[in-house]
């Protein structure tokens, strides 16, 4: 049986995507696509430009505008990939805890999802992609060939994120991590807009208590025992 084509992954922040995804697509020989960084990049720019994240019209056309490339990794220091903002290097600026406290307005826009989505399915649209965000399975692909759902509690997502966060040199505490992360759960799973849910048709894996290789070799037999 030939293995899907089009992966999505969703589930909320640090439940394990990006590990999962970076696997699949290198044991497939497929495309990394990450999404997150798009939203991010467009937090980024807004505040750059000293653009009002609250202002709605103007953060959607800051989305219209800016240019954001996806490289693999272009420096070797532990970055999934490379993330060009208009030309500029921002795969470590747009990790900043100020923007994981921002990220979540901007993704609530209509005007922010609908451009970024038009980019998306025409990454999708070459197949042989791993696309990663909070509504791949849902709204983006609503067909791809496969959909997982991981998951996680949020204090074991917490942990994860101050000990990824320490090893780049970001200070904070744990609580302050675990509130940021409860605060952006609630605002991705509730919006209007493309909220944060498992698709109906996805395979739904909670990984609290699973080892990342765990988790990768589910994942592998299940797509060989399609
Ligand atoms: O996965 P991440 O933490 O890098 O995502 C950053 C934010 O972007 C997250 O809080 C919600 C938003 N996002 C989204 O709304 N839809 C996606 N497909 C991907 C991310």
């Amino acid at each position: 049986m030939n293995p899907p084509s089009t992966i999505a992954i969703d589930g909320p922040a640090a439940s394990g995507k990006t590990t999962l995804a970076l696997a699949l697509a290198r044991h497939l020989g497929y495309l990394y696509f990450d999404t997150g960084v798009m939203y991010r990049a467009v937090t980024l720019a807004a505040l750059k430009r000293g653009i009002d994240i609250n202002d709605d019209d103007a953060v959607s056309s800051t989305a219209r505008t800016i240019s954001v490339d996806v490289l693999p990794p272009t420096v070797d220091d532990g970055r999934p990939c490379t993330v060009l903002l208009d030309g500029e290097d921002v795969t470590w600026a747009i990790r900043e805890p100020e923007i994981d406290a921002q990220v979540s307005i901007p993704s609530m826009y209509r005007g922010v999802r609908e451009a970024l989505t038009i980019i998306q399915r025409q990454i999708a649209a070459r197949g042989e992609v791993v696309m990663v965000g909070r509504d791949i399975g849902t709204v983006v692909l609503p067909d791809a060939d496969l959909k997982i759902y991981l998951d996680a509690s949020v204090e074991e997502r917490a942990r994860r994120r101050w000990e990824e966060n320490h090893l780049h040199g970001t200070d904070g505490s744990l609580e302050a991590v675990l509130d940021a992360m409860k605060n952006r759960d609630k605002l991705d799973s509730e919006r209007d807009i493309a909220p944060l849910r498992p698709a109906d048709d996805a395979v739904v894996i909670d990984n609290t208590n699973l080892s990342i290789p765990e988790v990768i070799e589910q994942v592998i037999q299940l797509i060989e025992g399609r």
